[in-house]
């Protein structure tokens, strides 16, 4: 989908479909331009009662002029437009365009007044939804999937004045949207396909591409690092486990660099500790924490920031085998910790852990990782809010910032001592698992212990990175609020 930034007046503008408001019963300027040069037409529909007062109600209207449709767009008969309700509208007009065979569109909805917001934000709100909706996933059919996906090329109208900035925007846009449909794609693959060579492979290509610095650790290695719990997980599979590292130095060698670390699990059966049948497939979203590294270094250096980042990625597979770890087993991490794996299922933490000891030599100046740890995040939170959790305010407030600045929000959970007395073990330095009770803090809990080094948070994204049921399919989150995250750390020490 191509973008763009139209300076003419509405009226002059031709296209197959211009896109304008109606707030309360009145068209908005550019509408009522458009109105005055097609007879009125739109006016009359509005008198004839064809558009509900309902945000997000469409209409639309064919014309035969050199604008040959238009839709009109209800913003709702409440005053003031508030950014959920300017949502809404952009959503409902991104559905009625792909219904329609027009195969460009000019949007004039920068006309509508919401609260505090610019009109930068409301062109990044309109081509985020635009992409975000008209990605399909047919790799995996016999034949493409052929319903439209909305128009091949998308303007928005707006002053002369803001078209560079704009402009500007836009190209962010489509670096972020191409990055979240890199995790998308990563996380709808079937888990045949997307093992953890694939991810590997993956990383070399975007480092081709990007000019990233790709180094991936095989068995061999993680063996010399002493990464026993990782090769713990990984020992009962068939694939061989892969430390991706993957670096994209755009400011100098002093600037610290900010490191993700993504939970890469390309299948959790639970390993002895199996799971239940029912959606066991969906596990083969538990690399979606890999997934949206992979997306937000995709997304970073397209947009060429001046910014440090490291991507980590331990993977494998969680399987149940003649070699596959027990419950009872206790290993060594490369911390030295000892870990007494008292639940097979709860993988996503041992296989972190190791990743986690291993980005202290990058003296990281933050590290996130984000993860599809727990079920209970879902519990908690459902599939609005990921789960955040930091001992550090500073880091928490500004990561809640940038999930609610790039619609991908996150809430912040407690992380109090109290809750590591759940992981105490009679036989190692801890146990992998505490009881059912907080489950999603004593997960964080464990993790913090191998994040001593750093200024540290972890993203559960278990309940955000994909939708189930009719709509099955990954998000692309959190690659929005972490990329938002790494740019706001550009220039800073
Ligand atoms: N990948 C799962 C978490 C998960 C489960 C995410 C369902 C989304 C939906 C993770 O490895 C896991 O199995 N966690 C266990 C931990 C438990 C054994 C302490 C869980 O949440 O049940
Ligand atoms: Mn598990
Ligand atoms: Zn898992």
């Amino acid at each position: 989908m191509e973008f763009s930034i139209k300076t003419s007046t509405s009226e002059k503008t031709r296209t197959g479909c211009a896109v304008v408001a109606v707030i309360g019963a009145r068209l908005s300027p550019s509408g009522q331009a458009i109105d005055a040069a097609c007879g009125g037409q739109l006016a009359a529909a509005l008198k004839r009662g064809d558009l509900a007062a309902k945000a997000g109600a469409t209409l639309l209207v064919g014309t035969g002029s050199s604008i040959e449709r238009v839709l009109l767009v209800s913003a709702g008969d409440k005053a003031g437009v508030t950014e959920r309700i300017f949502g809404d509208m952009a959503r409902a007009v991104v559905r009625a365009l792909q219904g329609t065979g027009a195969r460009d569109a000019v949007s004039w909805l920068n006309d509508v007044e919401v609260k505090d917001r610019d009109a930068t934000w409301k062109v990044r709100t309109q081509a985020l939804m635009a992409r975000d909706m008209s990605y399909r996933f047919d790799r995996t059919k016999s034949k493409p999937d052929t319903t439209p996906r909305g128009p091949a090329a998308l303007a928005f109208g707006a002053d002369r004045t803001l078209n560079s900035a704009l402009t500007a925007e836009l190209r962010m846009v489509q670096a972020l949207s191409d990055g979240a449909d890199l995790a998308k794609d990563l996380g709808n693959l079937p888990p045949n396909l997307c093992t953890p060579a694939y991810l590997a492979d993956t990383a070399r290509k975007l480092g081709k591409q990007f000019g990233l610095k790709v180094e991936v650790l095989e068995r061999k290695q993680m063996e010399s690092l002493k990464m026993g719990a990782l090769l713990a997980v990984a020992q009962g599979s068939e694939l061989a486990p892969k430390l991706i590292v993957m670096r994209y130095d755009g400011a100098g060698a002093k600037q610290k660099p900010i490191a993700l670390v993504g939970k890469g699990i390309t299948f959790d059966t639970g390993g002895i500790s199996l799971k239940p049948a029912a959606d066991m497939d969906e596990m083969k979203y538990d690399m979606c924490g890999a997934a949206s590294v992979l997306g937000t270094m995709r997304a970073v250096a397209a947009m060429g920031a001046r910014v440090n980042l490291i991507g980590v990625i331990p993977t494998c597979e969680n399987m149940p085998s003649g070699r596959a770890t027990r419950p009872g087993d206790i290993v060594t991490t490369m911390s030295g910790q000892t870990v007494e794996i008292l639940n097979t299922d709860a993988e996503g933490r041992l296989i972190l852990c190791d990743a986690l000891t291993y980005v202290e030599r990058f003296k990281p100046a933050a590290v996130v990782d984000i993860a599809t740890l727990t079920g209970a995040c879902v519990v908690a939170l459902g599939h609005h809010l990921s789960g955040l959790f930091t001992t550090n305010d500073a880091l928490a407030a500004e990561l809640s910032a940038c999930g609610r600045e790039a619609a991908d929000p996150c809430w912040r959970m407690p992380l109090e001592d109290e809750y590591q007395d759940g992981l105490k073990s009679n036989f190692a330095d801890m146990a992998n698992v505490g009881g059912r009770a907080g489950g999603a803090v004593t997960a964080a809990c464990f993790l913090s212990r191998f994040t001593k080094a750093y200024d540290w948070a972890h993203l559960d994204i278990a309940g955000t990175a994909w939708r189930s049921g009719a709509a099955k399919g990954s998000s692309g989150r959190p690659v929005p609020l972490l990329t938002r995250f790494v740019l706001g750390r550009a220039g800073r020490n």
